[in-house]
């Protein structure tokens, strides 16, 4: 198995080692535009045309993606499309054009546990070249008291620009876990904090102002109106404007297939496709039905499915993608001077089994970690310099360590 350095996160190499030339991530060019931001000089209509150099076109973003992300081929598409949108009107604002009907094209990504909703963004992350932040939905409540404010959303935007208002004006927000937010009717507890969280959302999608100090955040607000103060005014704007933010939010949404098949009136989905059929043809009803409010997925234009992964899948999850999990494997055990081979046949083994779990690809790590334990505690104190990870190995890992270790084991 070639040992790819890689420009993910999850991958061995320096975030930018393994991205072609062609395809590294866009950039804002420093300009006198940025500069002048930046000392709080206001914008005039003769302020200088901002660089903004981004070449990428849909397809180049999906092959870049296919690298690390096996199959959600539509997923791909979608998300590469409405990145690419937004990097061109990026461009065009920025570039001194006013676009007063434009209309933002936010994305919901939907689909079963551990099929790439998250990775697929995670490693889109690394190509886009404006400030983007990603959180989870559980981790905010109505108030900002308990719980993080939605708000401090954008404002972590700002921290991401460098504390460059007009470049976080047109970043990108991904927020996971919305189907946490779902209230399906209930009216106690945790559901009453999500419904109140989705309205604070909604203001953000679409055209809202934030001010740049949190009301909570009282040593904030003492330094800004000391900078007032001793600067005669304000030299930075007091708040952000929302609506060139691009909003990505993804969820499982388990059980939203039954509520689909209802609707349909197709049969009960007993096997993956049928699921993905299912989940394919989600509408704005079924995702009220499901207990987000209207105006909340009515901000959420792009819905796209992920579909789930079969056993040939997660073949090719760790066979292909460089975020694979047997690298990290290799990595361990290489760090105690140990060479593991994974072969076809062991990885067909443990996709199988990983297949069984219905937990996607957060099977793999179930399984491998099952198969693996006692070899990453034993090897590294014995004199084994190399193994081989057959289906013999998968099926039976005791018996192989046993044997792999017949002789070869030092003390402790
Ligand atoms: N299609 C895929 N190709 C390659 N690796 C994948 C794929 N799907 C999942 N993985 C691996 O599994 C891990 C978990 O996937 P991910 O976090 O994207 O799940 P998810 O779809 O967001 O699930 P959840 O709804 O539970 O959050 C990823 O970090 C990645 O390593
Ligand atoms: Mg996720």
């Amino acid at each position: 198995m070639p040992n790819l350095p890689s420009g993910h996160p999850d991958s061995l190499g320096p975030v930018a080692a393994g991205v072609p030339k062609r395809i590294r991530a866009p950039r804002i060019a420093k300009s006198k535009f940025e500069a002048a931001t930046k000392s709080g000089v206001a914008e005039t209509a003769a302020a200088p045309k901002p660089e903004f150099s981004f070449a990428l076109k849909p397809a180049d973003i999906a092959r870049y993606l296919n690298r690390f992300v096996i199959g959600q081929r539509e997923a791909k598409k979608v998300l590469s499309v409405a990145l690419c949108d937004h990097f061109q009107h990026v461009r065009f604002t920025l570039e001194g054009n006013a676009a007063p009907f434009y209309q933002k094209q936010n994305v919901l990504l939907l689909g079963p546990t551990g099929v790439g909703k998250t990775h697929l963004i995670r490693s889109a992350a690394e190509l886009i070249g404006v400030p983007f932040v990603k959180a989870d939905a559980t981790k905010f409540s109505e108030t900002g008291y308990v719980g993080g404010d939605v708000d401090d959303l954008v404002r972590d935007l700002v921290r991401r620009a460098g504390g460059d208002v007009k470049k976080a004006e047109h970043g990108i927000i991904y927020l996971d876990e919305v189907d946490k937010l779902a209230t399906r009717g209930e009216p106690a507890g945790r559901d009453v904090s999500g419904r109140g969280v989705q309205t604070n959302l909604l203001k953000l999608m679409e055209d809202g102002d934030v001010p740049l100090v949190s009301p909570n955040d009282v040593t904030g607000q003492l330094q800004s109106a000391m900078s007032a103060m001793r600067g005669g005014g304000a030299t930075q704007p007091e708040t952000i404007n929302t609506r060139h933010i691009l909003f990505i939010v993804s969820g499982a949404f388990s059980g939203i297939t039954e509520i689909i098949r209802q609707r349909t009136g197709l049969p009960a989905a007993k096997s993956k496709p049928a699921v993905d059929l299912l989940n394919a043809q989600v509408t704005t009803a079924d995702l009220i039905a499901y207990g987000l409010e209207p105006e909340f997925i009515g901000r959420l234009p792009v819905r796209v499915a992920c579909h789930g992964l079969d056993a040939d899948d997660l073949f090719a999850v760790l066979r292909r993608s460089e975020s694979s999990l047997i690298h990290q494997y290799e990595r361990a055990f290489a760090a105690y001077g140990i060479a593991c081979e994974f072969k076809d046949d062991g990885l067909r083994q443990l996709a199988d089994l990983a297949a069984t779990e219905n937990t996607g690809a957060r099977g793999l790590m179930t399984i491998c970690e099952r198969v693996f334990r006692d070899f990453k505690f034993k090897l590294p104190s014995s004199r084994v310099k190399k193994f081989s990870v057959t289906a013999r190995l998968v099926n039976a890992p005791a018996v192989e360590l046993r044997r792999l270790l017949a002789g070869t084991l030092t003390a402790g």
